[in-house]
């Protein structure tokens, strides 16, 4: 039976959460904690029926949902807490997510100094943090790609939508000299490239079974590591129990 009920963690301007409007069930949410993009959210989605509510995982830890509410929670590249969004989930339901790594580009670093922002953000870590909120993790698996981008113009470009990646006091005029730096190792085609992104996704699947968990009663999970982005790379899927 397909999912009644499903919620979509910050859905940003909602544009990829639209890319599923023909699979979607007539009962979504979408949360946004973005100030500039919850308006923009809440235009797009709303005329679809999608009612945007204002929440921020990283200032408030409570999800604004009574306990199982859903049947689906999806959340590509936005916080959560584990325990959380299992409570929001209904018994039998499934959360997919996909993630950053906290390694990603860290050309970025090499250019500017610093540390990721997120060094904790790694699969084993998400999935270590899934089982320990009660899910089961079924499959997770990771991609690595390249990013490569035409001209410094579009890396600062591309800076501006992720400030979290570059130092807090990154301008243009202060880091002219590493900037400068990137279009000379790039020759005519300044591609600061090399090892970069690098996300992965969790699925999990809340079993109807009861079992118990650390002595406690408690709801027992499945979560399932499945391809993310088409990669094959650190598949690793459990059976359900
Ligand atoms: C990376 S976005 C992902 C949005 C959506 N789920 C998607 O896949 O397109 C995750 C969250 O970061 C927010 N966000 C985007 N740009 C931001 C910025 N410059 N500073 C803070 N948050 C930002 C988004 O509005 C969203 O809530």
């Amino acid at each position: 039976m397909g999912a009644g009920s499903a919620l979509d963690l910050g859905t940003g301007g909602g544009e990829v959460l639209l890319e599923l409007l023909d699979a979607l069930p007539g009962d979504t949410v979408a949360t946004e904690g973005w100030p500039p993009n919850i308006p923009v959210a809440a235009s797009s989605l709303s005329a679809h029926g999608i009612p945007v509510v204002e929440y921020d995982a990283e200032a408030d830890p409570l999800l604004p949902f009574p306990e199982h509410r859903f049947d689906v929670v999806l959340d590509r590249h936005e916080a959560y807490v584990a325990a959380e969004v299992l409570r929001v989930m209904r018994p039998g339901g499934r959360f997919l997510t996909q993630q950053v790594d906290g390694r990603n580009f860290p050309e970025t670093q090499a250019m500017f100094g610093g540390q990721s922002n997120y060094p904790d953000i790694t699969l084993a870590n998400l999935s270590a943090e899934a089982v320990a909120a009660g899910f089961e993790v079924l499959a997770a698996e990771e991609w690595q790609g390249q990013y490569r981008f035409a001209d410094v113009a579009t890396l600062v470009r591309y800076f501006a939508h992720v400030p979290w990646e570059v130092p807090d006091d990154f301008s243009v005029d202060r880091y002219a000299r590493q900037l400068l730096d990137c279009i000379t190792r790039g020759g005519s085609s300044p591609s600061p490239s090399g090892a970069s992104t690098c996300p992965c996704s969790v699925q999990a699947e809340r079993l109807r079974k009861r079992g118990q968990l650390e002595g406690r009663t408690r709801l027992r999970w499945t979560v399932q590591l499945l391809a993310c982005g088409g990669c094959g790379r650190g598949a690793a899927v459990k059976d359900r129990q």
